[in-house]
This record gives structure tokens, C-alpha cells and sequence, in this order.
């Protein structure tokens, strides 16, 4: 199957040009100037599918790399499957996601990976790999380490938050950080004090405090900060790379940033949400509606300033990914469990499907560049996780996963709307965005076109990744 696309304009990280794309199979094998004619005078007439991008920005296909489907959490699981969830990804624009997998205290490492394996696999809509979560940093997960890079599972997450689930101290950290610095692999952190947390939050329950607003007051920007010095720290005493996932606070950030002035190997994620959404407007709603946007870390103060300087942060390059953390739970006998108590809330947000639109309205309102936003979306995370040159770029080699996006199109998120998430509210309802996601292409097959989804479950298939190629 031969397709093009035809007349748009093609970004990538690094600038723009006029360009068709010429795609054979799943990969992309030319972008050819328009009225070239090398590859033949009529390519239009010659390929077996033609997709019209007149007028519109042909990028590379979205890479998610922070969902958790299936995610057992707070006595619930994420409302997503790999089936739902990543269908919904499509009809946002994003073709590759990376997900958790999750280990805890006790259990084998391998049988965990092995377990979500088995979630995923014949359910996705679109490419995708895995992280492993350490919940249970032991001489046996330790060698684990070893054995997932050679199967492509090349980052580990660990957790300074949620003493007796996922916490690892200080000294579980510093010898994970050190097999990731032997073999190559990354250390993406969870920074947040999580013994200083479960403290205020025990007062402040003792206080009578419940609301769900009390789950950011009990976080403040401090247990965040403290927290993502300790990793740069234990990063710089073993030489590991360092991967700070979901930041809020901006002076976390500037921790981060003051680190890499001195040239270490640390990196940091935000996500949508941060960016856009605040304490005081949404987790500080009346009654229990602030539920709905329980994360950890917390949505922070505007009053503060934490948004504008994270918009800040992206500029210069000091976070370097925005991903979704996708982590969706029902307000029905989900976000539910917590009325009464903020501390049994489900913490996570719904939003893998908007990240494109959400950031493109970054470029509308003047935060970043066209170019950055594909940086931001696409090229970094794949090259921070080891699939760029597949994934992340349109270059003749590719995989051709490619979205068109129409900038003279609209997009009002919400439920009824544009909603694809198995959830019944969105966090992100009422966002307008000045842009919309038109055709989406995954490994050379159309799976979102005219307000249709074409895609199936198992198209999808895992990708082992090499190391980081930030580092490499
Ligand atoms: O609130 C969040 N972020 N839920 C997902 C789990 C995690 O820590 O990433
Ligand atoms: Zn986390
Ligand atoms: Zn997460």
C-alpha cells in the first residue's frame, strides 16, 4: 500500500517546509518537494491512497510517554484499558504511548512485566512500550533491571511518594541508580517527600479538613522541591541520568534547571494539566467537585505562579517532555471512595486524548513554537526513551506515524463532544481549542479520518526501546 499526503506543510523539532510525503507499507520513504518530479510526474495519481493536507501541518505522531491503563490504584484501577485508552489516543493525535508497568514489595519483577504484557497485547489501537515501576527495590529487582533492558524496558520509575506502597528510601534509590548507571538505563522519579505528606495529611484529617482541596494544601511546592534536590543528589553521587516526572511546582523546576547549568544529566516532564490548570479554580471547587482533579503531584497555586513559569520552563528547555500522566478514574465509585476523606481520592487525571490540541493552543496563545510543540510532544520523548529515528520524526526510514492538523479547525473538549476516554466526566471540559486533529496515521494505515475512527484493537503492536538516545 502506497499513500501520500499531500500539500501540507511538514514540521518537525527543527523547522518546516513544503512537502508531500510519500509512505510504502508502515514506513515513510520520501518527502518530495512540491511539483518535483524524481520520484515520476503523476505520485498523486500513482499511490494507492491520497490524503489531503492543503492548508494544514503534517507532524509526526504524538508520544505519550506516561499512561497508566489498568493501573490498579487507591483500591480502584484506572478506568482505561490498553483497548479504550489507546483509541483515544488516536483520536488525539498520539500513536505511541509507554506505560507503566508496576511492581510491588515481594513481587518478582519479570512476572509484573510479564502481566502487563498480557493487558496489552491484541487490545491496542497504537504502537506501545513499558517503563517498570520499582515498588520493591531488592537484591532480585536489582538484577531485574538487567534483564528488562535487554528486553527493551529500558526506564524504571521509583517512588520518594506513598510510604508502605510504592516508596523506596533513600537507600533503595541510591542502589537502583546505581545499576541504571552500569547498564545504561533511566531512572524517571516520582519527587515528593511522601513521609512529610502522610504527616499533614494525618493532621489535617484530625483537623476535620476533608475536601479534596486539602490533597494540594498537604503537598505544598516544598515536598516537591525537597524531594527533586534528594534525586538530582543521589543522581550526582552515582553519575545516573535522572528523569523527573510530572512537575508542578516551579521551584522544583528551578532545582532542576540550577543542576543542569552544571551539566548533569537531568531531565524533567510536565504535563497539561500543570500548565493549565490551578489549585484555587479546579481543586479548590465547591463541594466535592475539586475530586476530579486529585493528581499527585497536586495541580498548584496561580497565585503562586507555578503555570506561567512552567510555560517559562518549556522555552528555555529546562522541561523537556510534556506528557499526559493519564490516569483516569470515575467520579462515580472512583474519585467517590474520597468523600469525607480527601486522602482516599483516587489520584490521577483523564487526558491522553488532548495533549496535542492542548499544547497546539500553547502555540496559539503565544507560549511556544510550532516547532517546539512538536519537540515538546513528539522528538524529545521519543529520543529521551530510546525510539527516535522510529518514532518522533517524518524522515524517509520512519515508521509512518503522522498526524494532520488542521489549524483552521476547532475543537471543544468535553463530554459529547470530543470524549473517547472511559470516563464519565472530563477534567479538561469547556477547553476550546483553535486547532483540530484530522487524519491520523499509524504505521502507514489511516485510523482517524472525517470525524471517524478506522483504527482496531491489535493494531498496536510493543516496542522494545534502546537506551536513551539523549545520552548515548
Ligand atoms: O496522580 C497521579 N499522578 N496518578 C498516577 C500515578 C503516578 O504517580 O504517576
Ligand atoms: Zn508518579
Ligand atoms: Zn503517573
Amino acid at each position: 500500500m502506497t499513500t501520500l499526503i499531500r500539500g501540507g506543510t511538514v514540521l518537525s523539532a527543527s523547522g518546516r517546509c513544503r512537502a508531500d510525503v510519500l509512505i510504502d507499507g508502515e514506513r515513510v520513504v520520501a518527502l518530495v518537494a512540491p511539483g518535483d518530479t524524481t520520484l515520476g510526474v503523476d505520485l498523486a495519481g500513482a499511490a494507492e491512497v491520497v490524503v489531503d493536507a492543503t492548508g494544514k501541518y503534517v507532524v509526526p505522531g504524538g508520544v505519550d510517554v506516561h499512561t497508566h491503563m489498568e493501573l490498579p490504584f487507591g483500591g480502584t484501577a484506572a478506568s482505561d484499558t490498553f483497548e479504550t485508552g489507546t483509541r483515544a489516543a488516536a483520536w488525539g493525535g498520539t500513536t505511541t504511548i509507554v506505560d507503566f508497568a508496576v511492581q510491588r514489595t515481594g513481587e518478582r519483577v519479570q512476572d509484573c512485566l510479564a502481566a502487563w504484557h498480557a493487558k496489552a497485547a491484541g487490545n491496542c489501537a497504537v504502537d506501545y512500550g513499558f517503563h517498570q515501576i520499582l515498588g520493591g527495590v531488592d537484591e532480585d529487582a536489582l538484577k531485574a533491571m538487567d534483564e528488562l533492558v535487554g528486553e527493551g524496558i529500558t526506564s524504571f520509575k521509583l517512588f520518594m511518594a506513598y510510604p508502605g506502597v510504592f516508596l523506596s528510601d533513600d537507600g533503595q534509590i541510591l542502589r537502583a541508580m546505581q545499576r541504571a548507571r552500569e547498564n545504561g538505563s533511566l531512572v524517571m522519579m516520582h519527587a515528593e517527600n511522601g513521609t512529610v505528606i502522610d504527616v499533614l495529611v494525618q493532621q489535617a484529617l484530625a483537623r476535620g479538613e476533608t475536601a479534596p482541596v486539602n490533597h494540594g494544601l498537604t503537598r505544598p511546592w516544598e515536598t516537591e522541591e525537597e524531594a527533586t534536590h534528594r534525586a538530582i543528589m543521589l543522581a550526582r553521587l552515582t553519575g545516573a541520568p535522572l528523569y523527573v516526572v510530572h512537575m508542578s511546582a516551579k521551584q522544583a523546576v528551578a532545582t532542576l534547571a540550577a543542576a543542569r547549568r552544571e551539566g548533569l544529566n537531568v531531565f524533567g516532564e510536565t504535563c497539561p494539566q500543570y500548565l493549565y490548570l490551578s489549585l484555587e479554580e479546579q481543586l479548590g471547587a465547591p463541594g466535592f467537585q475539586g475530586a476530579t482533579w486529585v493528581c499527585s503531584t497536586p495541580l498548584r497555586a496561580r497565585s503562586e505562579g507555578h503555570q506561567d513559569q512552567l510555560w517559562g520552563y518549556l522555552r528555555s528547555g529546562d522541561l523537556s517532555v510534556v506528557s499526559t500522566d493519564h490516569c483516569p478514574f470515575c467520579l462515580k465509585e472512583q474519585k467517590e471512595l474520597g468523600i469525607g476523606d480527601f486522602s482516599k481520592i483516587p489520584n490521577g487525571i483523564g487526558g491522553v486524548e488532548h495533549r496535542l490540541d492542548l499544547l497546539y493552543q500553547g502555540v496559539v496563545d503565544g507560549h511556544i513554537s510550532l516547532e517546539r510543540w512538536v519537540e515538546l510532544c513528539s522528538t524529545t520523548p521519543a529520543r529521551m526513551f530510546g525510539l527516535y529515528g522510529r518514532k518522533g520524526v517524518i524522515e524517509p526510514g520512519a515508521d509512518a506515524d503522522v498526524v494532520v492538523y488542521d489549524p483552521n479547525g476547532h475543537t471543544s473538549i468535553g463530554v459529547g463532544k470530543t470524549h473517547h476516554m472511559n470516563m464519565d466526566h472530563s477534567a479538561w471540559e469547556g477547553f476550546e481549542i483553535q486547532g483540530k486533529v484530522d487524519t491520523v496515521l499509524s504505521r502507514g494505515s489511516v485510523i482517524v479520518q472525517d470525524n471517524q475512527y478506522r483504527g482496531r484493537p491489535g493494531h498496536g503492536r510493543f516496542l522494545p526501546r534502546g537506551l536513551s538516545q539523549y545520552l548515548g
